[in-house]
Order: C-alpha cells, then structure tokens, then sequence
C-alpha cells in the first residue's frame, strides 16, 4: 500500500512527521507493507497534516491527520478509502482543489519532490526540449505571446525582459531568481522550492538558454532552510541526469545553478540591493537607470525574476503561449497562484486564473475567518500594499483592477484580519516596518518613516489630530514620489487605505473619502 504525507515546511509544523512515522509504525504493527512518499503541500494547508492513500479508484485525502489517529485510520479501512471523521473525500474531487486552475503547481504535492524520472513521468522537461527545438528568439516569442508578468509583484512582461537581455551585447550574462519572498502572509516561492524544485530549474535553463546565460543564480531567504535542502539537492540530481553542466539534455547549451542565500532582510527583495547582497556586499539599494537588465549581476545584463515566473515557463513552452493566455482576465493572463493566510479559514494556496474578486476569494475560497468574526480587512500584497475594507470586495482579482483602486496584488498574498483589528495601529505597523527594514540610501523612506511612526503615535493619541493627518498625508506623498524604491516608496499605501477606509480608526468622525 502506497500513501502520501506532505515533507512542506508549513505541513512538517502542524505535526506532519509525526503523523508519517506513526502511520508506518501502525502498519508495521499489522503486518502491512506500507510506502510513505513524502510530497510537496496541496497548499490545503488548514487541512494538513493530510494524508493521501492510493486507492483502486484514485487518491482519497484526510485531513486533518493527528498522530493518535493512525490505529482509527487503519481500523477505519483508510488503506480502501474507508469512511473516518478525517476523510475529505477523492482528492481530485475535493471543492477547494477542483476549483483552481493549476499549472504552475499541477506537481506540486502529487509527485516525490526529489525524484527526477516523477517529475519527466508527470510532464516534467518538456518544456526546455521544446524551447531547444525552437531556438531562443522564438522561445522569447512564446514568453512574451503568453503574456506572463512578473508575479514577484511588480507585473512587468517577462518576455520583454529576456529579449532586454537577450539584446544587450556582452561577453557574460546571469539569470537571477528572486526567492527572497518577504511579504507577510506569502509561502508560494518555498513551496515550489520544497515541493517541486525541478519545475524552477527547468524555468530557469529556459530562461539562461533564451537570454544567452550560463550561470544561474538563486536568491534564498535563510529563512527557508528546508527549501534551501531540497532545492540543492535537486540542482545535484539535475546535473547528474545531465540537465545542468557543460553539455544541458544533448544541446550543447552550458549552463549551471547556484544557491546564494540571503541574511533577513526585507529590502534584499529588491532587486537592486539582493544584487549587491548575491555579490558579496551589504544590501543597499542602487540607483535604477542602469536596470539589472543592462547592467545586473556583477555588471552584466542580468534577468532577474521571482521564483512563480520562472517556475510559470514550463508549462507556457510545453503547451504553448495560447493555453497560458487563454486564463485570466484583461491584459493579467494566465494563473496566479494566490496565498490565503492572516485570519482565513481556509488559509492556503489557490492558484486560479485572474479575475475572481476578493470576495470570492476572502469569503467563499478562504470561508471568512477561523474563529467565525466577521472579515472587516484584508491586506493585499504584503506589507506595502493596500487594505481593502469590504465596500471594495468586488474589486478583481488582477494588476489594474487593483492598481485602479490604490492597491496592488504583489506577490499574491491576502492577510485576513477579523473585526477586532485596530486600523490606526496596522498604519503605525507599516511605518515602523519601512523603519526597522530601510536601507538607509534615501532621506524620505529613511526620516519618513519615522516621522511617519511618530505622528501616528500622536493621532492615535489625540493631540492636535487635525494637524497631524494634513501632516501624514504630506510625509506620505513626499515617500510615494521621492523614495528611490518600493520599501519608501510603498509604504504609504497601507498607511493611506488605513486611513481612507477606517477613518474612525484613528479618532476621526469624518466619512470616508473616495
Ligand atoms: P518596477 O516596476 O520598477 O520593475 C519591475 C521589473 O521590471 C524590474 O525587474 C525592472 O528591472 C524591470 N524593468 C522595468 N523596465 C524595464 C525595461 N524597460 N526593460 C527591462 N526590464 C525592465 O518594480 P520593482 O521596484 O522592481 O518592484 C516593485 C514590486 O515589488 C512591487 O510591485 C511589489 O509588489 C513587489 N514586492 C514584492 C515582494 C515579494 O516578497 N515578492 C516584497 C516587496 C515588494
Ligand atoms: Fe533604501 Fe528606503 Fe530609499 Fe529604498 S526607499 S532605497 S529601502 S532608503
């Protein structure tokens, strides 16, 4: 009998090793032969530790899993798909997973993360033999006909920044990924990194193979030791099988992968300053003209991309540009794999085409919050983003929908906060935050934000309120229009949506603005 028990961070933390081991000690007990595979997460991440069973008829899912209910498993005929408190029911079938639209995490939780011939078995590879076939300009081409943006935040086009690149002469050229993932409540660059390394290896040969790259470079957070682990053993795996190396799959193509790892700081997501930390040096931001793209790592046109990009790519060169496009909405095409956490119920990772709103996605997806009090915010996009009050639920899910209304949906991170949140001190939180997190090179983002904490601190107070809002909103356009990055520059959208949509927050009687 085969099972399935999730090795992710997050899943490892709810107690998933616990339950493996006490599975397989239950079935040595009885005599049974049982193989326990350790995966990726479903991203079902309230219904983890889960624990898949491989069945006559498919996988059937429970969740979630304790230690002390695996003799009740067992007794329970779990083995056959037999009915217990647990049981969710044929995996395929469960409402939360049927509901996306999976292609950059199809594998992710379904497949051994290390096990290179599961990852060739499920699709895996595909996508770099037809970008060799085709040849870089047209592989460019896909890039740029799927019209994938970069999902790290920013929603630039992917394929306009290879052919940037790809254009720029030079006698050496890097692929940097950006897996600093530092937004609050965002795991999907360490999912993919735990639960299907291959699929970023892959993405990131396309992308050296299109732009003229030999070397590779990923950007880690030490934060994420496990990812770190499975993502290095993975490169090993990849260079053995010969798709990294001198010679990548028979093309002659050379290119190979390095992990850098990062020391916990949140501006080294920038990609100025996670260059000059990846070089060795202390992660100040750089001034933008030269972009990375002319003038990137070590001084060479460098693409530098988010994991979710990179890990997209695969899939668009296998399939073809059309069946990426084909989902989404306006010029957001193809998936986005949403991260559900804060407050939510069902806190995970939903990746769906653009266009459900955050409403959908706050009260029907994550099913409100898990103690049953009302939403009254969510914050999208990390700790520079915007807080939506329920009045802008219907707005959708995609760059301009949001951008049209102050916000933006970054790296695809929804925090869930319940009616007991306090606005003005979330406003406060961000300020600090852009304190504590600054780099330092410039005086609005650096003085700013903690003018910013300190005149915050007197209108929660009350003292000379009025003065002190005319006095926030200034030293918050002054950050939006003089910060030289998005730390400074950013940190005025919580600040403001705070205090546009919770205005009784912050002592203030006044209706809302619009
Ligand atoms: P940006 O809009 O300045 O640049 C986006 C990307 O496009 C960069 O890689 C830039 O080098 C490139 N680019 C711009 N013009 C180009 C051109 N003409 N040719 C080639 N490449 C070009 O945005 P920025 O400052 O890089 O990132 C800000 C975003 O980062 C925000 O939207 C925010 O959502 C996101 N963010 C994400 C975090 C995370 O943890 N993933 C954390 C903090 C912020
Ligand atoms: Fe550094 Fe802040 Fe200026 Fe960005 S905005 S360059 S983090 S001081």
């Amino acid at each position: 009998a085969r099972i399935y028990v999730a090795k992710d961070s997050a899943a490892v933390a709810v107690g998933a090793d616990r339950v493996a081991l006490a599975l397989a000690a239950a079935a040595a007990r009885r005599g049974i032969d049982l193989d326990v595979v350790r995966t990726g997460s479903r991203g079902l991440y309230w219904a983890e530790p889960m624990v898949e069973v491989e069945t006559a008829a498919g996988r059937v899912a429970y969740g979630p899993v304790g230690g002390d209910d695996a003799d009740g498993l067992f007794d329970a005929g779990f083995l056959d798909g037999g009915d217990h408190a647990s049981r969710l029911g044929p995996t395929d079938e469960i409402p939360w997973l049927k509901r996306q639209t999976r292609l950059t995490f199809v594998r992710c939780g379904v497949i051994d993360p290390l096990v290179l011939d599961d990852y060739q078995a499920h699709g895996g590879y595909r996508g770099l033999a037809r970008a060799l076939s085709l040849g870089a300009e047209a592989t460019i081409a896909e890039v740029e006909a799927s019209g994938l943006r970069g999902r790290g935040g920013a929603g630039f086009p992917t394929g306009r920044k290879w052919r940037t690149v790809a254009d720029a002469p030079a006698v050496r050229k890097y692929v940097v990924c950006n897996a600093d993932e530092g937004d609050s409540g965002t795991f999907a660059d360490r999912m993919i990194m735990e639960g299907d390394p291959f699929v970023l290896i892959e993405g990131m040969t396309i992308a050296g193979f299109a732009a003229g790259a030999s070397k590779g470079f990923v950007y880690v957070r030490s934060e994420y030791p496990d990812a770190i682990a499975t993502f290095e053993a993975a490169l090993g795996s990849a260079r053995r099988a010969g798709f990294l190396g001198g010679n990548v799959a028979g093309s002659g193509f050379a290119f190979d992968i390095e992990i850098r790892v990062g020391a916990g700081s949140y501006v080294c997501g920038e990609e100025t300053s996670l260059l000059e930390s990846l070089e060795g040096k202390r992660g100040v931001v750089r001034a933008r003209p030269p972009l990375p793209a002319h003038k990137g790592a070590f001084g060479m046109p460098t693409i530098v991309n988010n994991v979710l990009s990179l890990a997209a790519v695969p899939f668009i060169l296998q399939e073809g540009a059309k069946a990426y496009a084909d989902f989404g909405a306006g010029r957001s095409r193809g998936t986005m794999p949403i991260q559900l956490a804060g407050m939510a119920k069902h806190g995970g990772l939903f990746e769906t085409g653009f266009g459900l709103t955050l409403g959908e996605l706050v009260d029907d997806i994550g099913g409100g919050t898990w103690n049953d009090r009302p939403v009254r915010a969510v914050q999208v996009g990390g700790p520079l983003g915007a807080y939506f009050p329920r009045a802008l639920f219907d707005t959708p899910f995609d760059y301009e929908a949001f951008t049209a209304r102050d916000g933006l949906i970054g790296h695809g991170g929804i925090v869930v906060f319940d009616d007991s949140v306090d606005m003005a001190r979330q406003a406060r939180f961000a300020m600090e935050f852009c304190a504590l997190e600054s780099c330092g090179k410039c005086t609005p983002c650096r003085i700013g934000s903690t003018r910013g904490v300190e005149t915050i601190d007197r209108i929660r107070a009350g003292t000379a309120r009025g003065e002190d809002i005319t006095l926030l909103e200034d030293l918050c356009h002054t950050m939006k229009y003089g910060s030289l990055c998005a730390l400074g520059g950013f940190t005025p959208y919580p600040v403001m949506s705070a205090l546009r949509h919770f205005p009784e927050d912050f002592g203030l009687e006044i209706e809302p603005v619009n």
